[in-house]
């Protein structure tokens, strides 16, 4: 605590940014915990007549279509989610690559009608169906697409314009020179608004802002990957100019993550990093999600500890110097070696593995309603977790072999390998069993008392430490930490349905997940979960 002290009277002596006071992010987290108590004493409704609208519609913009029929890359899903292309390669997407990604990642692929309306299901997960997160362009000239600022609108399956121009230089400067930024033709930015998902979450939707983003960006990357376009998330940005730049109303809807796609060696992030004149509020009318909105200052609190205020806060967050040290590598993940019996994970060679193309894959995908209580196999799940966890191309991540996230799973019924509790340990590819026995009520109970939990083959929790983490990115860590979980949740649900197994996120028992895991998990929080298994009625 001392060394934290002396450190950011280190890093600035005018003003503390409040990113590094990192009581709001545990405070947060704190608050926003599930128990038995606390969801039994909630006294929360769903308000069906005040149902936030799914969708953001900017009434006097008329969106310009995209291309619906769009080509097949053909690569295998289990290679997509595996790999990332190098950051270095010159690619560019044109207006149909474009349309894939926004497609396969947030494009609607199938609808449903019930009796209060339809829902519109989109290519990836999401709580609630409530669809918060929202997509922007920001580009230069690409093919069949003239530079500009857009907005992504899925229900026309177009893209409206907010801004003829080029701006990419507001996204480098914002940045701090991050040079993924800077070298890329298109960055997509990822907002989020509060009132769609807290309409049922509440408070906890800042969690949920990060699994929903993630799984989302888990479809991204591999699209990506399959088009050949280099792709790097980025966490790290100035809140206010970002927002700025696509006149969000910021205590309603607020940017979480940007993508940037493709490389331009050309570009020099020199010429690129001028400031811009001041950029114009927009003030394009946008029609209100509800009749009225449920503030839950919470979340807002949350965001504005994490916000960064300057490029100077940027390159210090990103540089690893606004705490004064680098160390611990929060990244690498399982640096404690095994200290029980392990069992060596037993993936497929390439060419052993199901070649399912990810197009394919993304709309087969939907969320598992319920499993049958058949066994997968050691290959299935050694598949999964090697695939889903070689890396991530992010900012807040020093390799592709670090993690913020640590996998611990409960095994029901996998064969070949005994019912129990494991740490998974990514690389040294073992699993290690902390403890033996039949968890499925257990495992019923941690997801919230929920049925698909305990009947899922496995179930994979997402822990981290946090106190490492806050220290390296203050409160900012907190987005980088459920982003990352909703990354690798979502690259497992692809590896699921790759292999014609099922999957589907849940949430949880935070405390209780701890207890269950402890001795091992002791001074961890709880972040995610997904169950996988057998699907009972089965998508093909
Ligand atoms: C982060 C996350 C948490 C979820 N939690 C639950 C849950 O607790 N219970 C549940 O039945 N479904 C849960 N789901 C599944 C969603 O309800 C589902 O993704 C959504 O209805 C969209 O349907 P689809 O995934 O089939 O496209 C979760 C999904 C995600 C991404």
């Amino acid at each position: 605590m001392l060394g934290l002290c002396a450190t950011i009277v280190k890093f600035s002596t005018a003003i503390m940014p409040n990113n590094v006071n990192t009581e709001g992010a545990w405070n947060y987290h704190e608050a926003t915990k599930h128990s038995y108590t606390s969801v039994r004493t909630n006294p929360h409704f769903l308000d069906f007549d005040n149902q936030p609208l799914p969708f953001k519609i900017y009434p006097a913009l008329e969106p310009s279509r995209m291309p619906t029929e769009l080509g097949q890359t053909g690569v295998a899903a289990l290679s997509a989610i595996a790999g990332s292309v190098p950051a270095q390669a010159n690619a560019a997407p044109d207006l149909e690559a474009v349309a894939q990604l926004l497609y396969l990642s947030a494009g609607i692929t199938r609808q449903r009608k019930y009796s209060g309306g339809e829902i519109y299901f989109r290519a990836a997960a999401c709580t609630g169906a409530l669809y918060e997160v929202e997509l922007y362009l920001v580009c230069g000239d690409l093919a069949n697409l003239p530079a500009g600022v857009y907005h992504f609108a899925p229900a026309e399956f177009g893209l409206r314009r907010l801004r003829a121009g080029d701006y990419r230089s507001v996204l480098v400067e914002a940045t701090a020179g991050q040079p993924a930024i800077a070298h890329s033709p298109l960055t997509i930015i990822c907002t989020c608004t509060y009132w769609r998902n807290a309409w049922k979450y509440q408070a906890r939707t800042y969690r949920h802002f990060g699994w929903d983003n993630g799984t989302l960006l888990a479809n991204l990357l591999a699209v990506a990957t399959a088009l050949g376009l280099p792709a790097k998330i980025v966490c790290g940005f100035a809140d206010a100019t970002v927002n700025g730049l696509l006149d969000v109303d910021s205590q309603r809807e607020v940017a979480f993550s940007l993508v940037a796609l493709g490389h331009d060696s050309g570009l020099s992030a020199q010429a690129a990093y001028r400031a811009l004149a001041n950029i114009s509020p927009l003030g394009f009318e946008t029609v209100p999600p509800s009749r009225n909105e449920i503030d839950y200052p919470l979340m807002r609190e949350m965001h504005a500890a994490s916000a960064l205020d300057s490029a100077e806060e940027v390159a210090a967050w990103r540089g690893g110097t606004a705490l004064g040290h680098t160390e611990p590598r929060t990244g690498v993940a399982d640096s404690t070696p095994p200290a029980g019996p392990v069992v060596r994970l037993q993936p497929l060679s390439d060419s052993e593995m199901p070649r399912d193309p990810i197009e394919q894959v993304i709309l087969r995908r939907g969320s598992s309603r319920q499993f049958a209580r058949t066994p997968i196999s050691l290959a299935q799940l050694s598949n999964m977790l090697d695939r889903a966890t070689r890396g991530v191309p992010a900012d807040f991540l020093d390799s592709l072999r670090s993690q913020l996230n640590h996998l611990y799973l409960i095994v029901h019924a996998v064969e070949g390998l005994d019912s129990g509790a494991y740490v998974f340990h990514r690389d040294r590819g073992v699993l290690e069993c902390l403890k033996r026995g039949n968890f499925r009520d257990e495992a019923g109970y941690l997801g919230l008392e929920q049925q698909l939990p305990a009947d899922a083959a496995v179930d994979i929790f997402f822990l981290a430490d946090l106190r490492p983490i806050l220290q390296r990115f203050g409160n900012r860590g907190y987005r980088s930490v459920q982003l990352e979980a909703g990354i690798l949740g979502g690259k497992l649900y692809l590896a699921a349905y790759a292999q014609r197994l099922g999957a589907t996120g849940l949430t949880f028992y935070d405390d209780d997940v701890i207890r269950f895991f402890s001795p091992h998990a002791e001074g961890k929080s709880a972040i995610f979960l997904v169950a996988v298994g057998h699907s009972v009625k089965r998508k093909t």
